[in-house]
């Protein structure tokens, strides 16, 4: 009997969307299916990519230049694909991944003003023909993200070269993503992460159920 085949889904939104405990819910919905999955994050997700982010998450006095961070981000991709991703896939488990590659097309492309084109070439050097089947997209005001993860970072007491951001960027990053959701709208589900947890986890599972994979 031949092996179902592992999804690959990924969940994507600005900070303070909620997406790790979602990711959580989700993978317990999952355990309580029976599916065999992977949880991960980017950028990291294996020990080398983890010191890659560590890298390229850490604020320091140097500047880093706009495609550093770019090639660092698809670095820990490329790792993580290799020792992560595609083994997982292709024993037939399901990898549930804490964002992937249409952050760097927000974050790098609508915040930091990267050319599409430069994304799309590493995209295509780093992952070939590979994609997400599913992108969970969590959206959310910038103000009401920014005021979630403002909270989370005082609590935690420091913030990464990401969070250090100013609201501007943020609109642009929430407006890439939505973009990218629009244009592909068979691969996203977006979801509207100013309703309750239980109601954004319904949602999120009703997206994997419409695709029908878990039966
Ligand atoms: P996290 O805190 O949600 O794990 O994400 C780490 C930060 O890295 C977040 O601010 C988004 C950013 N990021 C990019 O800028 N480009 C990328 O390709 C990825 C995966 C994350």
């Amino acid at each position: 009997m031949s092996v179902p085949p592992g999804r690959f889904v990924t969940l994507e939104g600005i900070e303070g969307v909620g997406k790790s405990t979602q990711v959580a819910r989700l993978s317990a919905w999952l355990t309580a299916r029976g599916i065999a999955h992977r949880v991960t994050r980017e950028p990291g997700g294996t020990p080398l990519a983890e010191q890659i982010r560590g890298v390229v998450l850490h604020a320091r006095e140097e500047p880093m230049p706009m495609c550093a961070e770019l090639l660092l981000m698809f670095a820990a991709r490329a790792v993580h694909l290799q020792n992560l991703i595609e083994p997982a896939l292709a024993r037939g488990e399901w990898v549930l991944c804490d964002r992937f590659t249409d952050a760097t097309y927000a974050y790098q492309g609508g915040g930091r003003g990267v050319p599409t084109e430069h994304i799309a070439t590493l995209e295509e050097l780093v992952q070939g023909a590979r994609r997400p089947d599913l992108t969970l997209l969590l959206d959310l005001p910038v103000a009401v993200g920014l005021e979630r993860a403002g909270r989370r970072n005082a609590a935690a007491g420091d913030a990464d070269r990401f969070e250090r951001e100013r609201a501007d960027f943020f609109e642009r990053v929430r407006a890439a993503y939505r973009a990218r959701a629009a244009a592909e709208p068979r691969r996203f589900a977006v979801v509207d992460a100013t309703l309750d947890v239980d109601a954004v986890t319904a949602r999120l599972v009703a997206a994997i159920e419409e695709r029908a994979w878990t039966c």
